[in-house]
């Protein structure tokens, strides 16, 4: 199989059971990653007899054939553990020309007859694009974002909610201590799931998402009719992809960083100031950043992350390429990962519209 690969084909017919599998992991680091892991190569290796290598710090790993031997014993006490023993990063092969030949012959170097690609949007777009070429790949869903369609969540997500959860929970103490306006900004770079869950989670007054962007003024009026008529203080929670209105407030132009991704997280302090400078309340600023996708997964990511990792190496063996596991109706099936990767999955209307419910 691997000099198949090398020569940009591979051929289902006859193909044996036990196989030699390669895995990566990319995109920025989230809980349950090692989890995935843990259950890719412990699926492989008792169902399947199979082998597992792992290269390192995503594609840049394949690019440049940097890998490690995965068994049992290397696997032992990953499940909770938070990160990536692979390492993790946003290089792709399709940046350079020259990368992807350099991917065919680390996969025959490595004589991998299947790729698990776990990652988000960027990776596993990625992946897409690879199999259509020709490479033998199935897709896991990761990002604490939870933005990827036809699966019902990506691992991570709910980790990253608990958190933000408890931290708006806590920020509720010092906002009506002090009769504070608390802005709480969490991560979702084009989506507000996190944020749209955790304001409704924790009662937020309000929620700002990039979805529905937002009008200023308004939300310093209810603000202010808030604190004049119901006294009491607020906590407004910004998704970091959230947006204003064209023409409503100025906002700083986006920076990128060296993948050409929008370097995000800072909106809040705008919006913080805008809002004290309209209402005059005392207004501060929580930036909750990486620590939403850092430690220890929650159990219904360990539990996710295990099911998928386990519904990956199936694939593989199937020879079942081209697809991305899914969480659907709490089953997991496979979806073509082109169809994943068309678009984003953004926050329901109908989730949308009940959380409004309980703004200011
Ligand atoms: O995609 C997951 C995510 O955590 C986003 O929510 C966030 O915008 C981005 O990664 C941050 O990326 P980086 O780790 O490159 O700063």
């Amino acid at each position: 199989m691997g000099l198949l690969i090398a020569l940009g084909v591979f051929d289902l017919e006859g193909l044996e059971a036990r196989m030699r599998l390669g895995v990566l992991t990319g995109g920025g680091d989230c809980p349950g990653l090692n989890a995935v892991i843990r259950a890719v190569v412990r699926r492989s290796s008792r169902r399947y007899d199979s082998t597992v290598v792992g290269f390192l710090d995503g594609w840049r790993g394949v690019i440049e054939n940097q890998a490690m031997e995965l068994d049992i014993e290397t696997c032992r006490g990953l499940l909770p553990r938070g990160g990536t023993i692979l390492g993790t990063s946003r290089i792709q092969p399709y940046s350079n020309p020259g990368d992807m030949d350099r991917v065919r012959a680390s996969l025959a170097a490595q004589s991998v007859d299947g790729l698990v690609v776990i990652g988000g949007e960027g990776t596993l777009s990625c992946a897409a694009q690879a199999f259509e070429d020709g490479l033998p790949v199935v897709g896991v869903p990761k990002t604490i974002d939870n933005d990827i369609a036809l699966t019902e969540a990506t691992f991570g997500f709910d980790t990253a909610l608990g958190i933000a959860t408890e931290a708006i929970d806590r920020l509720h103490t010092t906002a009506e201590s002090h009769d504070r306006i608390m802005v709480v900004e969490v991560m979702g770079r084009h989506v507000g799931h996190i944020a749209i869950r955790a304001g409704m989670a924790a009662g937020a007054t309000m929620t700002l998402i990039p979805e529905h962007p937002f009008d200023i003024a308004a939300v310093c009026e209810s603000l202010t009719r808030r604190h004049e008529h119901g006294k009491y203080a607020s906590i407004v929670v910004v998704a970091e992809g959230a947006k204003p209105i064209p023409g409503t407030m100025d906002i700083a132009p986006d920076e990128t960083d060296e993948y050409g991704h929008i370097r995000l997280g800072g909106i809040s302090n705008r919006i913080a100031a805008e809002i004290e400078r309209r209402t005059g309340y005392e207004t501060r600023v929580t930036i909750l950043g990486y620590i939403q996708r850092g430690g220890t997964p929650s159990p219904a990511d360990r539990v996710l992350s295990t099911r998928f990792g386990v519904a990956a190496a199936d694939a593989v063996h199937d020879g079942d390429f081209g697809q991305m596991v899914a969480l659907q109706q709490d089953r997991i099936v496979r979806v073509a990962l082109s169809d994943a990767t068309a678009e984003l999955k953004l926050v329901d209307d109908g989730l949308y519209d009940a959380a409004r419910e309980f703004f200011a």
